[in-house]
Order: structure tokens, then C-alpha cells, then sequence
């Protein structure tokens, strides 16, 4: 009996000295030293020895078992201070570490050409408008004083989702629907996405951004509006920006111009930017035919206006050269990233 004792205290040391894990030295501690473990086995055993014998060996088996519960304690001591170191790595936080680079998004160059376009106008008094990229042919066409049978009307040129209902091919008509709710004096800018059946290559797309303008109030002239788009012009490319109108005709105004800017790239010279001629061509322009005010029911004796309707992609590719407007779209990170 006392071999048995020694040889299992002895297992019982190994076992418990080498627990790798606080689970492993509970599991040790019940085989050894549980309720139904060896050393409760061993100790059973006593009753079949002769009487003046157990009490030496009962004593035997005490001395083990409090050997074993120190080496027990021990050990949990010493694995719990190892988990415990463990948590404060995992749970604390280095501060010496190099932070998490987040990935930062950049302006696109469309949007901040945008930006920089309302900001303009934004300091003139201008506020901004919004309307719907889903037309009728009212809002689209007939009360912009498109004739019945204009080309632009035709399918070949507008989307259309169904008879009455079209994606609109310029920001328009949004000129209506702010006039039919607000009595003059207007000034608002309208930013939008336009939709033509434009066949896309490096210079056309189906999709496309204008900035639309209106300004409408007693005595409004020509002239305001060449001094309107000469400041927005010195606004974009500084005080030496020069405009430029020529005579052009759309069915909303009247007399309508096309404006340009002198280029930028080389302030007239002629260079690559401009194509040689020294112009950047920036969009329609005119005075809003009285056809279309008194259409929303203003008073066409009192109240004049211009409008004017600028391309921001192409704005946006001289701009920053880029050389593609299909690059605009791509939403490819290797061209993003330089904005
Ligand atoms: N809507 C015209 C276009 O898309 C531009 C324009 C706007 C012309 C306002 C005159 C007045 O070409």
C-alpha cells in the first residue's frame, strides 16, 4: 500500500507540476486529488489494514495530500499569472504602435469642379436648386417653347421611358419648376445629371453633369448676364479670364449665345488645352424668352432674365487634363487617387 501511495504521488507531482493550462491542472487535481480521485481510493484502503497499522499510514496519506495541494497552488499560481499576463496583451493597447491608416476618400474631380462652380455663385446671391432627372414633355420641352416637331424632342436624341415620360436632356427644365413656385426676383443655380442618346467616346457620354443658372427681376439685361458669367469666369481661372459670346440660338431664350473662356492653359495663345484657339467653349446662354415667363405666369412687361447652362465634365477634363471622359466614370482607384 505505501508503494501504491508513492508511485501515484508521484504521478500526481508530474501531472500536476506540468498542467500546461488551468484546465489541465483542474483535471489533474480531481483524477489525484478529487472527491473520487486516486488518493480517495488509496485512503479507502486503510480499512483492510491490520488496526495498529493505519494510523502511520493515514498519516502517510495526509502528508501526500498536503504535499500535492501545495504543489497544486503553486501551479495554479503560476498559470493564472501567465494568463493573466496574457490579457493585458491582448487587452491593452501599445501606444507606440503605428496607427491604422484608414483609406481616405478624395473630392472626385467632376464634384469639385462642381463645388467650386457653386461657390462662385453662392457669393453672387445665388441659391441652389435641385429637380427631378424624370421629365414629361411639358417640363422638358413645350414649356422651355420647344416647338411641336423640335429635333431635340426626338427619340433619337432624348431617352424616353415611356410616351410622356423622358429622362431629361439638359438641367432645363428645372428653370420651370422654380419659376412656378417662387416669384421673382429669382437667382438660383441648378446642378444635375443630363441624359442624351450620345454614342460615348473620349468626349461624349450618355450621362453628363451641367450647372443651369437663372436670374430673373425688374431690368435685368444682356449685360448682367455677360458681367454674371465674366465674374464666374475670373472666379474659376483668376482676374486675367476673358469671355467670350457668340450668337446661337436655343427655343427657351432669346437672343441665346454660346460663351467661352479664353484658355486657361495659355490665356488666348493657342495651345493644346484650347486646340489651338485660345477658347475653352463653356456652354448656351441668353435672355429667357418672354414665351417662357409669361408660360409660368410672370409679368413679361415687368420682370427679364437670363439663363445659362454650363458643361461640368468638360469643364473638369481641361481643367485637371484629364484626357478621357470616360475616366470620370470609371470609379478606377488609379485615377482617383490623384485628385
Ligand atoms: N440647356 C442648354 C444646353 O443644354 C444650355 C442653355 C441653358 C442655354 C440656359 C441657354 C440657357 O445646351
Amino acid at each position: 500500500m505505501e508503494d501504491r501511495l508513492r508511485e501515484m504521488a508521484e504521478a500526481a507531482r508530474t501531472a500536476l507540476r506540468e498542467a500546461a493550462s488551468l484546465d489541465e491542472l483542474d483535471q489533474a487535481r480531481a483524477r489525484y486529488l478529487g472527491r473520487s480521485g486516486v488518493l480517495r481510493d488509496i485512503q479507502q484502503g486503510i480499512r483492510d489494514l491490520a488496526k495498529e497499522l493505519r494510523p502511520q499510514v493515514g498519516q502517510l496519506i495526509n502528508q501526500t495530500r498536503a504535499e500535492l495541494e501545495r504543489i497544486l497552488e503553486e501551479r495554479r499560481q503560476e498559470l493564472e499569472a501567465g494568463q493573466a499576463h496574457l490579457r493585458v496583451a491582448r487587452d491593452s493597447i501599445d501606444v507606440t504602435l503605428p496607427g491604422r491608416s484608414q483609406p481616405v476618400a478624395g473630392r472626385h474631380p467632376l464634384l469639385a469642379t462642381l463645388d467650386d462652380m457653386l461657390e462662385i455663385f453662392l457669393g453672387l446671391g445665388y441659391t441652389i436648386a435641385e429637380g427631378p432627372e424624370v421629365e414629361d414633355n411639358y417640363y422638358g420641352f413645350e414649356a422651355l417653347n420647344y416647338p411641336p416637331d423640335h429635333p431635340a424632342m426626338d427619340e433619337q436624341m432624348t431617352f424616353y421611358i415611356a410616351d410622356d415620360v423622358l429622362l431629361r436632356s439638359q438641367t432645363s427644365p428645372v428653370q420651370i419648376r422654380v419659376m412656378e413656385t417662387q416669384e421673382p426676383p429669382v437667382r438660383v443655380v441648378v446642378p444635375g445629371r443630363c441624359f442624351r442618346r450620345d454614342t460615348v467616346d473620349a468626349t461624349h457620354s450618355h450621362t453628363f453633369h451641367q450647372l443651369e443658372g437663372l436670374c430673373v427681376d425688374e431690368g435685368v439685361t444682356f449685360a448682367d448676364l455677360k458681367g454674371t458669367l465674366l465674374a464666374f469666369a475670373r472666379g474659376m481661372f483668376g482676374p486675367e479670364a476673358r469671355v467670350r459670346f457668340r450668337p446661337d440660338f436655343f427655343p427657351f431664350t432669346e437672343p441665346s449665345a454660346e460663351f467661352a473662356v479664353s484658355c486657361f492653359a495659355c490665356a488666348g495663345e493657342g495651345c493644346r488645352v484650347c486646340q489651338g484657339s485660345g477658347w475653352m467653349e463653356l456652354g448656351g446662354a441668353g435672355m429667357v424668352d418672354p414665351n417662357v415667363l409669361a408660360g409660368v405666369g410672370y409679368d413679361t412687361e415687368r420682370y427679364t432674365g437670363f439663363a445659362f447652362g454650363v458643361g461640368i465634365e468638360r469643364f473638369a477634363m481641361n481643367r485637371y487634363g484629364i484626357p478621357d471622359m470616360r475616366l470620370l466614370y470609371s470609379g478606377d482607384m488609379r485615377m482617383l487617387r490623384q485628385f
